[in-house]
């Protein structure tokens, strides 16, 4: 008997996503939509991070070659790896995933490369700031997926974070006397 007034709750076909199927998994379609929206921002800083990492592992010169070389490999190898579990946490939500140079560039907190192969301990400040910039666009959305209840989004956030700032920490000595 009560159930009846649920099915009133379910939207119509021509507006739900998903077929015609309502997404109910105890978020709000308004807190589904904000932290969509913000791990978009994550994706695309995230992925604006590898592109420039990779770049520097291609052009990277001078004595510390070698160590740079294979740091940035590891690295960009990382941020390649990060971005598929963000992009699928925004489908699980309900919402489509930038995918293109366009929707990164809009999106995107931190600049492109340089289009000149900068020195390499400029790369190496150029990734300090791009992790540091990373962490604070996940940061920023940790308090609407801790209110929403968006466990699944938290974890993703805290690991996120653990890698950035470790990974800032690690460039950031490299550039210490
Ligand atoms: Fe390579």
């Amino acid at each position: 008997m009560a159930k009846k007034t649920k099915t009133a709750t379910v939207p119509a076909a021509s507006t739900a996503p998903s077929g015609g199927m309502g997404i109910h998994i105890g978020i709000s379609d308004k807190d589904r939509a904000a932290i969509a929206g913000g791990l978009s921002k994550l994706l695309a800083d995230t992925y604006t991070l590898y592109l420039t990492t990779h770049n520097f592992h291609w052009n990277v010169t001078g004595p510390m070659f070698n160590t740079l070389h294979l740091m940035f490999m590891t690295q960009y190898t990382e941020l390649w790896a990060a971005v598929d579990p963000v992009a699928e946490r925004i489908r699980s939500l309900g919402h489509p995933a930038p995918g293109s140079y366009a929707q990164f560039g809009a999106l995107a907190s931190i600049q492109d490369a340089p289009a000149v192969p900068p020195k390499a301990l400029e790369m190496v400040r150029i990734l300090v700031q791009g992790h540091e910039a990373v962490a604070r666009t996940a940061r920023s959305l940790f308090p609407l997926a801790d209110k929403a209840g968006d466990e699944p989004t938290a974890d993703l956030l805290t690991q996120r974070l653990t890698v950035h700032e470790q990974t800032a920490w690690m460039l950031r000595s490299l550039l210490e006397e």
